[in-house]
């Protein structure tokens, strides 16, 4: 497989157009910004590291019955995928307080929630990401309720299964952000799943092993990525 065109740049990656219009190649880029991009720094093998643990964890969704958009890992760093359609919601799924749940709420970091709890963003950087309800995402046209239905039943599995299997490795899975796209009519996994969209803590120390140590100056940024790779054990 080979890319051809630049289709699109982000972020943390550049997504490649190829011969076959419903696959796209993604490179993962070690570029790691925050706060909308205000901060911005490189994260040393990062790339590497986000292609590879996604494509690991995405294998275990396909076998729980939750479906993605992974075709197959080209190297390191580039991934071919199916074309999708993004909806622009980024979901949030929350087991502990942290971040941004825990300011709102007036709450310290790392207390374990009743429930796991599931929030929207509507994805759009001009308005910086703003925190929405499937009412919203219903009036906006951003995704019909078959849609919505679909995308919370998935996202909690995807939950279940990252849950379990960090736990297997002495993480605690405290919270993490996915993207789902159209393909064909069909809502599947897209987008990624790294120590960039999810906060992961050492269990035992509860140490973050995860952006929030590039997003707070906490140092050990690459340190910590590389911890989690390892525990994955797939080098
Ligand atoms: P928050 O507590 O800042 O709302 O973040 C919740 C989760 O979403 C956390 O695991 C980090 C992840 N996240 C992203 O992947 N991208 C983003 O742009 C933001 C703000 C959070
Ligand atoms: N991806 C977000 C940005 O740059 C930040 C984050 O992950 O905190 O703006």
């Amino acid at each position: 497989m080979e890319k051809k065109e630049l289709l699109y740049e982000g972020k943390a990656k550049k997504v490649f157009t190829t011969e076959d219009p419903d696959v796209l190649i993604v490179s993962y880029k070690d570029d790691a910004t925050a706060f909308d991009g205000q901060k911005k720094g490189t994260i040393v093998g990062k790339g590497a590291i986000n292609n590879r643990m996604t494509n690991h964890i995405f294998k275990l969704f396909g076998a729980e019955g939750v479906p993605t958009h992974l075709i197959e890992e080209l190297n390191d760093r580039e991934t071919a995928v199916k074309k999708v359609e993004i909806v622009p919601l980024e979901v949030i799924i929350r087991n502990f307080s942290a971040g941004s749940f825990a300011k709102k709420m007036g709450m310290e970091e790392g207390i374990q929630l009743k429930c796991p709890t599931l929030e929207f963003s509507y994805k759009n950087d001009d308005l910086h990401d703003p925190f929405i309800n499937s009412y919203y995402a219903l009036a906006l046209d951003l995704a019909t309720q078959e849609e919505i239905d679909t995308i919370s039943k998935y996202a909690f599995k995807v939950n279940e299964v990252m849950r379990k299997y960090f736990a297997s490795l002495g993480i605690e899975l405290i919270d993490f952000k996915i993207e789902f796209g159209r393909y064909h009519g069909k809502i599947i996994l897209a987008d990624e799943v790294s120590p960039d969209t999810c906060r992961l803590w050492d269990k035992e120390t509860h140490e973050k092993l995860d952006k929030d140590r590039f997003r707070r100056d906490l140092g050990n940024v690459e340190d910590a990525y590389e911890e989690v790779f390892r525990r994955l054990g797939i080098r």
